[in-house]
């Protein structure tokens, strides 16, 4: 089978290679360039398609897929919010992604920017390379005995509730489907999870209905002085309220891995451009906000994980054997 890799870049390589030593048959070619209705045509004469999370997967894109033969669009990420399923669907192609590579991978992000932003760390990093001792403005806030609101509790959300418990703290979630093993767990609805949480985190998946979850309506319901964090999908927050909420005073920090405006910026580099109108430019303006990009993922055991079960869902795929746990169905 030959894979045409899009977007592939040096960490990409060095999983799949040492991992490809154990698939026998399986060829692939990188391309650093990501797949878009320009450069779709690169994939005339292979068998499949590797794209991740931001790659563009709309209808033209599938159109032209289609029209040149691809059938299998193996997806190396867990979301999947960027595939016209519709169109996949209607030709019949098969759709796979890695489905639970490492969610503690996520989670500990997810802490990581909780603690950050709580301890200011991104400014006494910044002043003590400056020589500059004080300690003024740095004070935080005990996450002991303080309470995580989790908002989705599958794989990664149960592995940021885990770590909350190792924190000390109390553990309230809002699910549609509890997550029976979290037995230390208080499940209540998702308006009780706002106002009680000093620390809210989501890891609900982008739908229809997650949309813009924290607008202006659900940022006024809760606490003043919560740290907010989004691992999950940007699209779960409004940004524009957001940054109302900042000016308001409403948060005590905010961490970011996910905004809806990163489709430009994830993994590349822009730092000799000016970005005057960008929500980004706002939202790091601000003194308690950290926003990272899309790196929850980026560990060695997530990113070995990734490359594993991208190739055996493509082995599956040619023996007919596809796991229905990673196929992606509308
Ligand atoms: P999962 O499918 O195991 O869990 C999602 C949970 O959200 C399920 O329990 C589901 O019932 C719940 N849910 C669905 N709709 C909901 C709603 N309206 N309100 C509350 N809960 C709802 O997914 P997993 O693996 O835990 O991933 C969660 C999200 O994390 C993914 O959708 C993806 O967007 C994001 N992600 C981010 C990464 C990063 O690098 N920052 C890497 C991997 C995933």
């Amino acid at each position: 089978m030959k894979i045409l890799f899009y977007d592939a870049v040096n960490y990409d390589k060095e999983s799949f290679d040492k991992e490809l030593q154990n698939y026998e048959g399986i060829e692939i070619t990188y391309q650093e360039i990501d797949i878009s209705p320009k450069t779709v045509s690169l994939a005339a004469g292979y068998d499949a398609i590797c794209a991740f999370v931001n790659s563009d997967l709309s209808a033209p894109v599938i159109d032209r897929l289609h029209e040149i033969g691809i059938s299998l669009i193996l997806l190396r990420c867990a979301g999947f919010n960027n595939v016209d399923l519709k169109k996949t669907e209607e030709y019949g192609m098969t759709v796979l992604r890695v489905p639970g590579y490492s969610p503690e991978a996520v989670a500990e992000l997810a802490m990581t920017l909780a603690l950050s932003v709580n301890r200011h760390l991104h400014k006494s990093y910044i002043r003590v390379r400056e020589n500059n001792f004080s300690l003024v403005g740095l004070t935080g806030i005990n996450f002991y005995q303080k309470t995580a609101g989790i908002v989705g509790t599958g794989k990664i959300g149960a592995a940021m509730c885990r770590i909350c418990r190792g924190f000390g703290m109390r553990v309230i979630a809002y699910d549609m489907y509890p997550n029976k093993e979290l037995d230390f767990v208080e499940y209540m609805s998702l308006e009780d999870v706002l106002k009680q949480s000093d620390l809210l985190s989501l890891h609900c998946p982008l739908t229809g209905e997650t949309r813009h979850l924290i607008n202006k309506d659900t940022i006024a319901m809760m606490k003043d002085d919560v740290v907010l964090v989004n691992t999950s999908r940007g699209g779960l927050v409004k940004t524009e309220d957001l940054i109302q909420g900042i000016r308001s005073k409403k948060f005590f920090g905010v961490g970011l891995d996910v905004y809806e405006e990163e489709g430009d910026n994830v993994f590349e580099n822009r730092e000799d451009e000016l970005l005057e109108h960008s929500v980004t430019a706002r939202l790091l303006s601000f003194p308690n906000v950290i926003v990272t990009s899309h790196q929850g993922f980026l560990t060695r055991e997530a990113l070995a994980a990734i490359s594993r079960t991208t190739l055996q869902n493509a082995l599956d795929y040619e023996q007919g054997t596809i796991d229905r746990v990673n196929l992606v169905e509308p």
